[in-house]
């Protein structure tokens, strides 16, 4: 499998998207020590300065498109375990695929499906880990919302580890969902998630909507139950109340 290096670039996403698009196999991989203009979920920018893991994985699934949204779980569960596995900091996961530690932010992960007429073409996986960002690093606004592996440990970890037991745990996943399906995946979700069984508020396009967190369904979709029943939801932001 190749592993393409950048020491900058715009976005690991947009690279590995150009990679897939022009043929790349899937399992190739594309890293960059730092991106100018990095990119999260719901149109955000991401910081992505040297010291973090910017990483993007282009993945081929014979799925449709609709469960693209389980491999986004896979990989929170992936890192989850990675970052449990190479350093002192064990993070839990906020729906649907935020990596936190003490209420911060940790990891991101952004999905972006090329699909025609119902068929996958291909998945470009993008992650991002703050590292080794140091904790000063984080100042003013930040400083509430994010933190990183060293900010917590107090000590530098190894990316080279970190990327290892990633793609090792993601490509042993990824071989048994496609073999006997994504229960293992959704079980293991469920163990490290900090949503499920709190009160959560739910930001969507045009309005908001509160409730208690209680499952994720098959799909890996939030259940929340609402004063007007148990209500889905596929996407949007969601905020956990104290
Ligand atoms: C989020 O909003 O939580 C998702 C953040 C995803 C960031 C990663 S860093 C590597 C890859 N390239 C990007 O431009 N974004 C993702």
């Amino acid at each position: 499998k190749k592993v393409y290096h950048y020491r900058e670039v715009d976005s690991t996403n947009r690279a590995a998207r150009e990679l897939a698009r022009a043929g790349e196999a899937e399992g190739t991989v594309v890293l960059a020590e730092a991106q100018s203009a990095g990119r999260g979920r719901l149109g955000r920018a991401w910081n992505s300065p040297c010291g973090g893991i910017w990483l993007s994985l282009i993945l081929r699934p014979k799925l449709p498109p609709y469960k693209a949204q389980l491999l986004t779980l896979m990989a929170a569960v992936a890192a989850t375990e990675a970052t449990a596995a190479v350093s002192a900091v064990t993070p839990g996961i906020k729906w649907p695929n935020d990596l936190m530690i003490n209420g911060k932010k940790l990891a991101g992960i952004l999905t972006e499906v090329s699909a025609e007429m119902e068929q996958l073409n291909y998945i470009v996986l993008g992650l991002g880990i703050n590292a080794n960002i140091p904790a000063d690093w984080f100042a003013g606004e930040l400083e509430q919302i994010a933190t990183s592996i060293m900010a917590q440990s107090g000590e530098a970890v190894s990316r080279v580890a970190w990327v290892q037991a990633f793609l090792r745990n993601m490509e042993q996943e990824y071989m048994q969902a496609e073999q006997i399906g994504f229960e293992d995946v959704l079980k293991r979700w469920r163990r490290y998630s900090v949503t499920l069984g709190k009160g959560v508020d739910v930001q969507l396009a045009d309005h908001r909507e509160s409730g208690t967190a209680v499952d994720i369904d098959e799909q890996g979709a939030l259940l929340v139950r609402t004063e007007s029943g148990v209500k889905t939801f596929w996407a949007g932001d969601v905020s956990l109340r104290p």
